[in-house]
């Protein structure tokens, strides 16, 4: 991690210019451990060169998997086939990435040897149940620490398929049984409540693993095998989405987000946006690494509020930070409601979000799954990030339109998810300092 670092974000000119967001995190992470498994050599080609990629691309090389970096943004991974996986002597350290630990944990079940995962203060605090649970169902033997990591993952279980039903929408967990599925005897089946980010369905199937799967169910059966292939990582649609926000709200702004990936179960708050008012269009749609990707176009426009549909909830997951600040300036009041689950992310998102939107002077009341934003001006303040790299962006978006300057504590978890976002950012027109 790096170390402790403020910023300052103030009011600055209208925003311009392109900005190429790096690599989508959730298809860097599936990337890597598909092709980790898989038989021969695959490349990745816009690979996230963030804290938590690198951090799965460290576990997979501690498990005896040669990952080499021809260049930043690239890597090429010497697949070791389905069951070449060697046992680690030391706990595998996951960092800040839920993404990273529960995928993980679904992959090492059906290992023939026994593994530790470990992670960051905030990834400490975060709900494992939901993931070892079902894989207990599978018959794998993971300890927790009364459901929070250390995990310890028991190798030598032999898994057998499933039908689970998800209780709580998350291709995590959903991600995690299907990997595990690939070990198991017979049949693996996860139906969600609601249809979730669809990568490891996408991915398996690119790396020719038979598998059926349709918005909210997935099903694998063992005893296949995973043939390396080339993965393109479209751009990051959840980090273009502070761009999205910050060129809506600032006067005089226009954005262009250049080749942003537009998978529909993450673009959840174009909707959400345009719902507002927003003026965003999409260029060039075209396909890339069998991924729908396509050219952004954000333009200055009034916002106003509105009642979220809850339908958006799990296309925009990661997006609420930023959209809380939208709603917070918007004219009206905004209702967001059925989503309970930013209380388990990197931070409770609906409590940090809601007391560092009220340290600038916005009234906004937490429910117990959303909030309710009265849209008005934003003042100055110290805000505080709860090491998560998306409250402290959301922030930095809050003081290009407060009246005074912005400061927010501890942003070093920004590399998690978004190397290089002050100088991007700074590039197309913000005000954003570190401030020590
Ligand atoms: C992710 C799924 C989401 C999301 C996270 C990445 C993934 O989590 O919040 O940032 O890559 O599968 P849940 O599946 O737990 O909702």
């Amino acid at each position: 991690m790096s170390g402790r670092l403020d910023w300052s974000s103030r009011a600055g000119g209208p925003l311009h210019g392109s900005v190429r967001v790096p690599g989508d995190k959730s298809v860097s992470h599936r990337a890597l451990m598909l092709a980790a498994i898989a038989e021969g050599e695959s490349r990745i080609r816009g690979f996230l060169e963030g804290e938590d990629t690198r951090a799965t691309a460290a576990v997979l090389a501690q498990l005896g998997v040669r990952i080499d970096t021809p260049s930043a943004g690239e890597r090429v991974v010497h697949g070791v086939g389905l069951h070449g996986l060697r046992g680690a002597a030391q706990p595998l350290d996951c960092g800040n990435a839920g993404t990273g630990m529960r995928l993980l944990t679904g992959l090492l079940a059906g290992q023939a040897f026994d593994s530790t995962l470990i992670g960051d203060a905030s990834l400490s605090k975060r709900p494992m149940r939901r993931v070892t649970d079902p894989l207990a169902l599978m018959g794998a033997h993971i300890d927790t620490h009364d459901g929070l990591p250390p995990l310890h993952v028991h190798g030598g279980q032999p898994l057998q398929g499933v039908r689970y039903e998800l209780p709580v929408a998350s291709a995590q967990v959903k991600s995690a049984l299907l990997l595990a599925g690939l070990y198991a005897a017979g049949e693996t089946e996860v139906v969600e409540p609601h249809p979730t980010r669809d990568y490891t369905e996408r991915m398996l199937a690119a790396f020719g693993w038979p598998i059926a799967f349709a918005p909210g169910r997935a099903k694998v059966e063992g005893g296949h095998a995973l043939h390396a292939t080339d993965v393109e990582v479209p751009a990051d649609f959840s980090s273009a989405a502070f761009f999205l926000v910050a060129a809506s709200i600032v006067p005089g702004s226009e954005l262009r987000l250049p080749a942003v990936g537009l998978n529909p179960r993450r673009t959840g708050l174009l909707q959400a946006l345009r719902l507002m008012g927003a003026d965003i269009t999409v260029e060039n749609e075209r396909e890339a690494g069998g991924e729908p990707v396509g050219d952004l176009v954000a333009r200055h426009a009034p916002l106003h509020g509105v009642e979220l549909p809850e339908a958006l909830v799990s296309d925009m997951i990661d997006e609420f930070p930023v959209l809380f600040i939208a709603a917070a300036v918007a004219s009206g009041t905004t209702v967001v409601r059925g989503a309970a689950e930013l209380r388990v992310k990197e931070s409770d998102r609906i409590a940090t979000m809601a007391s560092g939107l009220r340290t600038l002077g916005a009234a906004v009341e937490e429910t117990p799954d959303g909030a309710v934003i009265h849209g008005g001006r934003l003042g100055g303040g110290t805000v505080e990030s709860h090491l998560d790299h998306r409250i402290a962006m959301s922030f930095a978006v809050a003081g290009l339109v407060a009246t005074e300057p912005v400061r927010i504590h501890d942003c070093g978890h920004v590399a998690t998810s978004f190397p290089g976002f002050l100088e991007l950012a700074n590039g197309c027109g913000f005000a954003l300092r570190g401030a020590g």
